[in-house]
């Protein structure tokens, strides 16, 4: 014998289909909001790593009298290796508005020019000419196994 059930289906209409579309569709529309809630709830994250040192090349790879610039943390560095065998390493920025120096050997003492407004630098990083404020800001070089390394001073 079968049972028959009390309650009795009915096939939904285009208007439930149409009606359940539309809910769904509205819903939709409060995605965008609710990331931006959760967005500005939610803590920044720091995602930045500074570094402290660096390795930045091989001792072989700078010739003497010559330099590189190379990125720490996101600023160009310059590393001379001077004519008496000494590797000394500067920021790159100009102390006046922020331009990259470049290193000068083959005029006179050996310098840091900068060609944005005439900038000069000695080899020990002292502001000599132009506009500059102060001197570049030191980093200090040390060797371990034949590598480069510099640290924030
Ligand atoms: Fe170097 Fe102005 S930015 S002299």
């Amino acid at each position: 014998m079968k049972r028959q059930s009390s309650e009795t289906t009915s096939p939904p209409t285009r208007r439930d289909f149409l009606s359940t579309l539309m809910k769904f569709w509205g819903s939709l529309t409060l995605v965008p909001f609710g990331v931006g809630v959760l967005k500005f709830l939610s803590p920044l994250k720091n995602t930045e790593v500074t570094r402290e040192s660096m390795r930045v090349a091989r001792v072989t790879d700078i010739t003497e009298n010559t330099a590189t610039i190379v990125r720490f943390n996101k600023d160009p560095i310059i590393i001379v290796h001077t004519a008496q065998g000494q590797f000394k390493a500067f920021s790159a920025r100009c102390t006046h508005l922020g331009c990259v120096v470049q290193f000068k050997a083959d005029e006179g003492a050996p310098r840091f020019d900068c060609n944005c407004h005439g900038s000069q630098f000695d080899i020990d990083g002292k502001n000599i000419a132009g506009p500059a404020p102060r001197p570049l800001t030191p980093l200090k070089v040390s060797i371990q196994e034949s590598n480069l390394f510099v640290t924030r001073v």
